[in-house]
């Protein structure tokens, strides 16, 4: 165990890892298309406020806390305060929420790339392709059983060697490729109006619903308020920079998100044939919109388009190891059960849980709760609700409880802290604060007591 704790070498290995769990579908997938759908650059702006102050003093505070502790989530907030150990278990609920849907998708981006390799490509330009794929009740859930299956094996065996090397090389890769396709899609003809939508803010699209989408979408994406970085942080030396370590996970998520969006949103405009409503498709964005801009680049663009599938699929999967490697370990830890044995149980039970989400677009489709399918619900409950919650409690946690100077001296070892004003402010007051009124607006919305 001891050994394991110090594991990260140093201050680039604990960046990349943290990177890496960070980089996911959340920004190839989730980012673009709810840039698309909540107003693109009100909500871009939105989203990078938030990620310089929430984002920023929850991920010191989530990090400190770990390498503070030497401990995960449950550990971690029970050393610190006993009375606070319901939050270590209420933040470990939120990776068993999201691991299931999360592989729905990874089987859909499996799909894809077995499109692309066997020269299908073509095929997936047409708009009905996505939507006739989810709707079947067999073939996406095999799709899922073979990516659950991967990721499984690859948390069973070990993420060191394997991951670890892989993502070194994949992720420049994914980003340099990520860059090429932007700028294809930017330079199609009509696309110019996608540019502008996507980066200038419109106030008129400002909504509650804006901020709370944003909130929930940085959460998500930087990995905050699930046990994750708490966790890594527990792997941190003492002698690495914390402070700068954060700016630059924020930087390296951060952008691949924006690249990501300007793959997507333009693209929208110029193969939509300026039909505004295609931007309300929602979560099928990546899979309807990126195939049209891969074949219209001719034979090059289909075999970039194989190349990019994988790219994702190989960021899903870093993200979904590190997921499932959280849910095992909770398991593991509380149960003393083997790993073979844990590993072959979450197998299972992801498995049962992710079922209806696959099937919430086919089948089960006229079941909805509070209006939405069975995934986009597990998205909302735990991105809108649970991780709002707890990053307030967090919040509350480290300003009112243990206070932000403990967590200051932590960073303190090893950065000057340059902003220490914005953490305190940001952890005491604004960020409970404008928590609590967009949780309420989130709920009243759901119910349908209001309309954001
Ligand atoms: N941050 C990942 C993404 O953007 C998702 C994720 C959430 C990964 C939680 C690990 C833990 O896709």
């Amino acid at each position: 165990m001891e050994q394991k704790r110090s594991s990260f070498s140093g201050k680039i290995g604990f960046v990349l890892a943290a990177a890496g769990s960070a980089v996911g579908l959340g920004n190839i997938w989730r980012f673009p298309y709810l840039a698309a759908k909540y107003g693109g650059g009100i909500f871009l702006l939105v989203y990078i406020i938030l990620t310089v102050t929430f984002g920023f003093a929850l991920m010191v505070a989530e990090i400190a806390i770990g390498r503070k502790t030497g401990l995960s989530a449950i550990g971690a907030y029970k050393k610190l305060d006993k009375r606070f150990s319901f939050l270590g278990y209420l933040t470990a609920l939120v990776p068993m929420i999201i691991l299931p849907y999360y592989c729905v998708i990874g089987g859909w981006v499996t799909k894809y790339l077995a499109v692309y390799v066997t020269g299908q490509g073509m095929q997936a330009v047409q708009d009905t392709f996505f939507q006739n794929f989810i709707s079947q009740p067999v073939e996406p859930i095999v799709w899922l059983c073979i990516y659950i299956g991967v990721t499984a094996l690859i948390v069973f065996f070990g993420v060191e060697s394997g991951v670890e090397k892989a993502s070194k090389f994949m992720m420049p890769v994914l980003v340099i490729l990520s860059i090429c396709v932007a700028v294809y899609s930017v330079t199609r003809p009509g696309a110019w109006e996608g540019v502008k939508y996507y980066l200038i803010p419109d106030f008129s699209r400002f909504s509650p619903m804006t901020v709370l989408v944003a909130m929930g979408q940085m959460f998500y994406s930087l990995s905050l308020a699930m046990g994750i970085m708490v966790t890594y942080g527990s792997y941190m030396k003492k002698d690495c920079d914390l402070e700068q370590s954060v700016t630059q996970i924020e930087l390296f998520d951060t952008g691949i998100a924006f690249v990501a969006g300007l793959m997507v949103v333009p693209a929208v405009f110029a193969f939509s044939g300026g039909d505004q409503s295609a931007l309300n498709a929602g979560a099928g964005l990546m899979f309807v919109t990126l195939p049209k801009v891969f074949a219209d680049a001719g034979t090059l663009g289909l075999i970039a388009g194989g190349v990019f599938f994988l790219m994702v699929l190989f960021a899903a999967l870093t993200s979904s190891v590190s997921l499932m490697e959280t849910v095992v370990s909770i398991f593991c830890d509380k149960f003393h059960w083997s790993r073979k044995k844990t590993c072959l149980l979450v197998l299972i039970g992801c498995l049962l849980i992710a079922l209806p989400s696959s099937l919430g677009h086919g089948i089960w489709s006229n079941i909805q709760i509070l209006g939405k399918n069975f995934l986009d619900f597990f998205d909302f409950i735990s991105n809108s609700v649970l991780m709002p919650i707890v990053a307030l409690i967090t919040c509350i946690f480290v300003g009112f409880v243990i206070k932000p100077q403990a967590i200051e001296e932590e960073v303190l070892l090893s950065s000057k802290f340059r902003r220490r004003g914005l953490f305190r402010v940001v952890i005491k007051y604004i960020a409970p604060i404008c928590i609590v009124l967009i949780l309420i607006s989130s709920v009243l919305d759901a119910m349908h007591i209001i309309t954001i």
